[in-house]
């Protein structure tokens, strides 16, 4: 009987927490394992990239870099491997050649020694120069070929990209199932097409979600895959890789056998539960919704977003009609794979049409730039009624979207001076500005340490109270108030004259008051507003007081001046994307169209514009404070 040891690559320390527990694993409890991770055998660690840079920076207060380090002097004999997302580095925006080349260079020398490389929309040209940067500094090169389900992505067209990726000296070819779309046969017929054709190991990358995945890896494992994805089983299943344990038992005894122990499988088993009841997280399980996937194709990532997505919305009660609109808004984008940025792309497109109720009424910089071709060439071709709403009379770009950007390596680190400690912080600043200046500041200033615990602290509490609210599940839908409900009142309070809005019930009492301007929400003894019973609401309306509050500006009285409120919850800033007009002061005159702001929603950034000529008589909001849903922003002049 051949003998054909089947390799494993571990995805705990990357994917796996980055797809249960949003990314939020420190190194602290990364390090205690991973010795015993570096001694199982496996083919490889998956330990750095995607996410993680962004929330070690951003939440963690934790230096990406010196958690690479570290998990380095660790691991002494299994490879380590990073997700690299293109020419997206571990951003959401193309960078420049020089940045990228750096970028992955440092990687290399910082520790890691295969590079996984993909390109949501499957855009070759968007992935040439990560992949020869990486052999240049001496890593592997593991190019991507990110699958789903479209019209357009045929065996043939999944044959040409992983050919081309060939052609640019990849030097394995993974095929990514961000989705758990994979079928088993399908698997078995792509990797026995790349193991005859391309002549390259393949490694096969699947998350759970409907339970395909193991199906998928047997399949391919027959058709001749080289390496698989799994995790630990405490950070596996739902929207994460299938456990280690399961495959390795599942190809015992078999010509396949990976030849790993169970019995060390099940000592790092233990170490993560334990960590996982620590800091409150869930298991991986696959809901209803999740599992619809075979149906809408969103992603396990991808789902988590759109709840909290939606939750800071407050419109978690709307799911179900955004995974409805996201195949529509998907086809109408020429039919990308939905993974980072893309899935974001299309998800908050979604959402915004669903929330607004007009489909692409707004439109975020990241759609507009999509439709443009600055993420790269989409599968299909764009919906041309779509494409003309989006870009008016703009023109679509042809070449690679990064021929378009300059070297700025040098010019960051002029900006961010002694800043910067390192080579390694130039890069953290050159990705991502706003957040790594923050860190260096904190750092500056001794704080990092008390940042990360209060971050930390938050979290657990959030957790805490997503489980006795039972948050994920829906419960909070049917005969309760929510908080849509109250904004439709606040919205009623701005439009008449009444001041005052109580709703009580048992021992829970809400009170809307109308301040100087806005609308203001004070909750009376009420742990959740939510947990309203709407059956036993009573509205007490009081009405507006003879002498009211003096109105900020006269000119706010004049029965032509429109009052602009926030569509979403979110952060108010008066300077605009870099390509918009500067930004609007007061006394300006706006034209039908032109961005009057922007709210950062969502991880994205939505322009507001004005939706008919005037004249700005006032601006209600300080530029970075956060909005509320339905609240004042500027008062305009027709
Ligand atoms: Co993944």
């Amino acid at each position: 009987m051949q003998h054909h040891r089947v390799k494993i690559t571990d995805t705990t320390l990357r994917d796996g927490h980055q797809s249960l527990w949003a990314t939020r694993m420190r190194t602290e409890d990364m390090l205690p394992v991973a010795e015993k991770l570096d001694q199982i055998g496996y083919h490889s660690l998956e330990v750095w990239g995607g996410a993680t840079f962004d929330v070690c920076l951003r939440y963690l207060y934790e230096d990406p870099w010196e958690r690479l380090r570290a998990i380095k002097r660790v691991v002494k004999n299994t490879p380590l491997q990073m997700l690299l997302r293109g020419q997206a580095a571990v951003g959401y925006t193309h960078y420049p050649d020089d940045v990228l080349e750096a970028f992955v260079h440092k990687s290399v020398e910082n520790g890691i020694d295969i590079i996984r490389i993909f390109d949501a929309l499957n855009d070759v040209r968007n992935m040439e120069v990560a992949i020869k940067a990486t052999k240049a500094a001496g890593g592997h090169a593991q190019a991507t070929v990110s699958y789903t389900v479209s019209p357009v992505h045929t065996i043939e067209n999944y044959l040409q990209i992983a050919q081309q990726l060939a052609e640019m000296g990849a030097d394995s070819i993974c095929i990514k199932d961000m989705a758990g779309l994979l079928a088993p046969y399908k698997a078995y017929e792509l990797v026995k097409l790349y193991k005859e054709k391309i002549g390259l190991p393949v490694q096969l990358h699947c998350h759970y979600i409907g339970g395909m995945a193991v199906g998928a890896y047997l399949k391919a494992i027959e058709a001749g895959v080289d390496v698989i994805d799994t995790a630990s089983v405490p950070l596996a299943f739902g929207a994460s890789q299938p456990p280690v344990e399961t495959v390795v038992r599942a190809l015992k005894s078999t010509p396949y056998d990976t030849g790993l122990s169970l019995r060390a499988l099940f000592e790092v088993a233990d170490y993560f539960e334990k960590l996982r009841k620590k800091e409150g997280k869930e298991r991986g399980v696959t809901r209803i919704n999740d599992m619809k996937v075979f149906d809408h194709q969103v992603p396990g990532g991808m789902i988590t977003n759109l709840v909290s997505q939606l939750e800071e919305q407050k419109a978690l009660h709307r799911l179900n009609e955004v995974l409805e609109e996201i195949p529509r808004v998907r086809e109408e984008l020429g039919y990308p794979p939905l993974v980072t940025p893309t899935s974001q792309i299309v998800g908050t497109q979604a959402v915004l049409n669903v929330l607004t109720g007009q489909r692409y009424k707004l439109i975020p910089g990241e759609v507009r730039a999509y439709v443009q071709g600055l993420y790269g060439e989409p599968p299909a071709p764009i919906d041309p009624a779509i494409s003309r709403k989006v870009l008016g009379d703009k023109e679509m770009i042809t070449c690679r979207p990064a021929d378009l950007l300059e070297p700025k390596l040098d010019k960051l680190r002029e900006e961010i001076k002694d800043l910067a400690a390192s080579e390694e912080d130039v890069l953290s600043y050159a990705l991502f500005p706003q957040i790594a200046r923050r860190f260096f500041q904190a750092r500056a200033r001794g704080e990092l340490e008390a940042k990360a615990k209060a971050e930390a602290e938050k979290a657990r509490k959030n957790a805490q109270k997503d489980k006795a609210g039972g948050k994920l599940h829906g419960t909070k839908e049917g005969n309760k108030v929510n908080l849509n409900d109250l904004k439709e009142l606040i919205k009623i309070l701005n439009d008449t004259d009444i001041s005052e809005i109580s709703l009580e019930s048992d021992g829970v009492k809400v009170s809307i008051k109308k301040g100087s301007g806005r609308a203001e929400t004070a909750v009376v003894a009420a742990p959740e507003i939510t947990d309203v019973p709407a059956a036993e609401v009573k509205a007490a309306v009081k009405p507006k007081p003879e002498a009211a509050v003096p109105e900020k500006k006269e000119t706010v009285d004049d029965e032509n001046v429109e009052t602009v409120t926030a569509p979403m919850v979110g952060t108010f800033y008066r300077a605009p994307a870099p390509d918009a007009d500067p930004f609007v002061e007061v006394g300006q005159k706006v034209e039908t169209g032109q961005t009057l702001c922007i709210i950062e929603a969502m991880k994205l950034m939505n322009e507001i514009e004005a939706e008919f000529p005037g004249e700005i008589v006032d601006i209600l909001v300080e530029n970075g404070q956060p909005v509320e849903y339905g609240q004042p922003l500027f008062k305009i002049k027709k």
